[in-house]
C-alpha cells in the first residue's frame, strides 16, 4: 500500500533530508586516503546529532553502524570498520538514512578518494546520471515502471549492468514502503505516480556482471567478479507539477 504524505509529514522528512545532505557535504570535504570507513561513520553520527536526527540504519534488522560505507566491489551495506583504510583511487558509496521525529530520508553518494582511474570515474558518473534519467519520469500519471525502464536503458546503453537483488522504494515513517522501484523493468507498468508520494530512486550499477554475493558478515553485498560498483540515491517528493529532491545540499551538483 502506497502512503501519500501530508504537508506536515513532508516537512519532517525534509529535516531528515537536510541532515543527510549535510553529512554528504562534510564527507565530500574530508574524505581522503588514510581515513577509515569508521571515520566516515563518526562524521555521520555527529552531523545527524547536530541536526536533531538519529541514524535509522543503526539497529535496523540488527545493522551495527550509523552508515553503510561500501568500497569498490562492495555494492551496498558495507559495515564501517576501524581497520578498513581508504586509499587513493577508491570509490566509496555512503548510504545514509536519517530519522527526524519519526520521519526518514534516505540517500547515497559514491565518493572518490583522491584521483580516480578513468574507468572508475565513468562508472560513478553513469550511476549518478542514471538517477537523473529515472527522475525525468517522475511525472504525475507516469508509472514506476517508467522510472525503472529509464534507469535500466541508460545504464545498459553505457555498457554496465543494474543489480537485481536491491531496489528503490517508498519512504516515510518507515525506511522501506511501497512501491518497490527496481532499476530494471518495462515502461508503462506498475503503480501510477501521484502527488504526495515520497520515493527513493537509487541506481546500483555494476561495471562487470550483475551477480552478487553477501560476505560472511551477513551484510556486505559484493560483485562476484570483484569488479567495481557504484550507487547514487535521493529521496524525492512527487508534487502536482513535478518533484522535489529533499536530500541534496545547496549548491550540490
Ligand atoms: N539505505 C538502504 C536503502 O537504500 C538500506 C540500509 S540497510 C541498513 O534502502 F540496514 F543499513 F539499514
Ligand atoms: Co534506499
Amino acid at each position: 500500500m502506497v502512503i501519500i504524505k501530508s504537508e506536515r509529514e513532508i516537512e519532517l522528512m525534509k529535516k531528515a533530508g537536510y541532515a543527510v545532505a549535510q553529512a554528504f557535504k562534510v564527507i565530500g570535504e574530508k574524505i581522503r586516503p588514510g581515513m577509515t570507513t569508521m571515520d566516515v561513520d563518526s562524521i555521520v553520527e555527529q552531523i545527524f546529532a547536530a541536526n536533531g536526527c538519529t541514524s535509522a540504519e543503526k539497529g535496523y534488522y540488527g545493522y551495527p553502524a550509523n552508515a553503510c560505507v561500501s568500497v569498490n566491489e562492495e555494492l551496498v551495506h558495507g559495515i564501517p570498520s576501524k581497520s578498513k583504510f581508504l586509499k587513493e583511487g577508491d570509490i566509496v558509496s555512503v548510504d545514509l538514512v536519517a530519522n527526524y521525529k519519526g520521519y526518514m530520508a534516505d540517500a547515497c553518494r559514491t565518493f572518490a578518494v583522491g584521483k580516480l582511474s578513468p574507468n572508475a570515474a565513468r562508472l560513478v558518473k553513469v550511476t549518478k546520471d542514471a538517477f537523473f534519467e529515472g527522475l525525468k519520469q517522475v511525472v504525475v500519471g507516469n508509472t514506476i515502471g517508467d522510472i525503472s525502464h529509464a534507469v535500466q536503458t541508460f545504464v545498459e546503453s553505457n555498457g554496465y549492468n543494474v543489480a537485481r537483488e536491491y531496489t528503490g522504494h517508498g519512504i516515510g515513517a518507515n525506511m522501506h514502503e511501497d512501491p518497490s522501484i527496481p532499476n530494471f523493468g518495462k515502461a508503462g507498468t506498475g503503480v501510477l505516480i501521484r502527488p504526495g508520494m515520497t520515493l527513493c530512486i537509487e541506481p546500483m550499477v555494476m561495471e562487470g556482471k550483475k551477480d552478487l554475493r553477501v560476505l560472511p558478515d551477513g551484510w556486505t553485498a559484493v560483485s562476484r567478479d570483484k569488479k567495481l560498483t557504484a550507487h547514487y540515491e535521493n529521496t524525492v517528493v512527487v508534487t502536482s507539477n513535478g518533484y522535489e529532491i529533499i536530500t541534496m545540499y545547496e549548491g550540490e551538483e
